[in-house]
């Protein structure tokens, strides 16, 4: 029986690996070897024990090869990945493993069994290689499977907040949001899709809709990226067009707020971009339900709620407000003695600059993580709470400081900042009214632009060696055609050529306007001014500008505002009067403090 003893011996360190025998005849036996017995030592013991051995059956050595055959199938059931595998092969095919030391069993067996040994070990070795080289296969599979799971991210697992970067809300996402946000709290319905708010649009909507007739010099102020050659279709140059859209969709009353991106063929600086964002807000009800002091109201609260600030100074560079104009209602089919109502909009660039103190906006588009990182995260609620200090973290605390300097200044000098616009409202630098070439003419012929139901086409006599020029004016709604010859105009006539649907424009005839825009009169030279000279400024009297300078430099843009009627009707700059040498230029019909362009 010393087979046995070897064959327990030989299966120690299975057991020291935790395998258990069942069913082994020698199990007590062998526990205590096992225990006793180094795994060293248990080789060479083996064959100490097996010299007195007599001798031993084929039928015994078949059998205990069958059981290594099922420990080893159970050790391979039971590895976990390539690398158990190969220690299992190692244990029992390896050179001092049990299958090689059957061979040593040889000397034992009778004569007639000798020669059927090597067949049996090797069809149990054969056998215990092919399960070992499946096996192996699919283990490697498998732990290129367990090497992708563990690397998986867990989506659902909490986010570690030390040295990994949140992201946060783009500053002009949230102030687009935060000022949504507030509109909508007022019951206005946001207008987003593409097909309400379209940044293709046609000249129309863009445009003639708003009350901006193809002469309005609005139109070259606006520097508009056109998409067709015959200007039908543009990159929208603000999101007004969508309140036109949206007024022929839907009747009054309504709110609506829009945001947007819009283009304008700008010259990029620190001021100015290609590219930039609007807000508009539009409300329209029965006509009397709206008045200025809504908009006002509507306007604080925005600010209030934005920023806790009053409506004053600074704040008026960045909002456009006003009553929406009666012919634009008109023109959507909209009966202005039945609705009114008010629009007021923002460029969003211009207000986040005034918030954050922000001196360049090309900051916005650059992504440079350390600008954007000033501003409040992504799970905050956006300026207010930015404002209130609710946002907590160390990272923001300059900028709230830089934000709360800024609502100081603001609201420390308001009056003085007011009082100084009032004497010096445009601080355009060296652009005056002397830059415009206004001129005393008279108008020759007139007569009616064949395509464009809203111009007239003249001709104007300035006093030039070439002849008169050809103008058009959209004032069909205000002159008849037999008013205008022989009419006394200024024109101001350093403007680029302009066609007007298909009529080249020369200059421009200059007008006093009521503020809706209902009423319109020519700016009359007195009889005697001699036709051609130039109207005199006081105190501004600098040599005109280039057609190109005027449109570069945007001029018109700087200068018409302070461009208006006295409480005479004579037309003035900045309180100036419009003075020929025969004397003052007046409207027609004397409308007083009216805007004139
Ligand atoms: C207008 O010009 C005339 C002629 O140069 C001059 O006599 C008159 O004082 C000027 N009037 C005003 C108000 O500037």
């Amino acid at each position: 029986m010393m087979l046995k003893t070897a064959f327990v011996m030989l299966s120690a360190a299975q057991m020291a690996a935790g395998f258990s025998m069942t069913g082994n005849r020698n199990l007590q036996n062998k526990n205590s070897l096992a225990s006793i017995i180094e795994p060293q030592m248990k080789v060479s013991s083996t064959s100490l024990f097996m010299a007195d051995t007599e001798t031993v059956s084929i039928e015994d050595i078949t059998a205990e090869l069958n059981q290594h055959k099922q420990d080893f199938d159970a050790k391979v059931a039971a590895a976990e990945s390539a690398a158990d595998i190969d220690k299992v092969r190692v244990e029992y095919l390896g050179k001092k493993g049990p299958i090689n030391k059957v061979m040593s069993y040889m000397r034992l067996l009778p004569n007639e069994d000798k020669p059927k040994l090597g067949a049996v070990v090797n069809q149990v070795k054969g056998e215990l290689e092919s399960v070992i080289a499946t096996k192996k296969e699919e283990m490697q599979g498998a732990d290129i499977e367990n090497e992708m799971k563990a690397e998986a991210i867990d989506v659902t697992m909490p986010g570690l907040k030390k040295n990994v970067r949140t992201g946060r809300r783009h500053p002009l996402s949230i102030t687009m949001e935060k000022a949504v946000d507030i509109f909508t709290a007022l019951g206005y319905d946001t207008v987003t899709e593409a097909e309400n708010s379209p940044e293709i649009e046609t000249d129309y909507y863009c445009f003639e809709a708003l009350n901006c007739p193809k002469d309005h010099p609005a139109r070259d102020m606006q520097d508009t990226f056109y998409l067709t050659e015959d200007m039908g279709h543009l990159l929208r140059t603000h999101t007004s067009a969508v309140q036109i859209r949206q007024l022929g969709k839907r009747k009054p009353p309504l709110r609506i707020v829009a945001p947007g991106r819009v283009y304008r063929k700008d010259d990029i600086d620190a001021t100015h971009s290609m590219i930039f964002h609007q807000i508009e807000i539009l409300a329209l009800d029965e006509k009397g339900k709206l008045n200025l002091g809504h908009l006002k109201g509507t306007v604080e609260h925005f600010l209030n709620k934005c920023l806790d600030l009053k409506l004053r100074g600074k704040w008026l560079e960045v909002l456009g407000c006003g009553m929406v104009d009666p012919n634009v209602l008109e023109m959507a089919g909209i009966d202005p003695n039945e609705y009114s109502g008010f629009a007021a909009g923002f460029g969003v660039e211009r207000f986040a600059m005034v918030i954050h103190q922000i001196n360049d906006i090309r900051e916005f588009y650059k992504n440079d993580i350390r600008f954007l990182d000033q501003f409040p995260s992504f799970h905050d609620e956006g300026l207010t709470s930015l404002l209130n200090g609710d946002v907590g973290r160390e990272q923001e605390e300059v900028n709230i400081k830089t934000v709360e300097s800024a609502v100081a200044e603001t609201e420390a000098k308001p009056e003085k900042k007011e009082k100084k616009k009032k004497q010096a409202p445009a601080p355009a630098g060296d652009i005056d009214v002397s830059k415009l070439d206004i001129r005393v003419g008279v108008i020759t012929k007139a007569w009616l632009h064949e395509e464009a139901d809203k111009l007239f086409c003249e001709e104007i006599d300035l006093g030039e060696e070439e002849g008169p020029r050809q103008i058009a004016s959209g004032l069909r709604a205000h002159y008849n055609l037999e008013d205008l010859e022989g009419q006394r105009v200024l024109v101001l006539a350093n403007l680029k050529t302009r066609k007007l649907v298909g009529f080249p424009s020369h200059g421009m005839v200059m007008c006093a306007a009521s503020e809706d825009g209902s009423k319109v009169e020519f700016i009359e030279p007195p009889a005697d001014a001699k036709i051609g000279e130039r109207v005199m400024i006081e105190g501004f009297d600098g040599e005109p500008a280039t057609e190109n300078q005027v449109i570069k430099k945007k001029m018109l843009d700087k200068i018409f505002p302070d461009l208006s009627t006295n409480s005479e009707g004579v037309a003035t700059y900045k309180g100036v009067v419009f003075n020929t040498s025969a004397g003052p230029c007046v409207a027609q019909k004397k409308m007083p403090n009216s805007p004139v362009g």
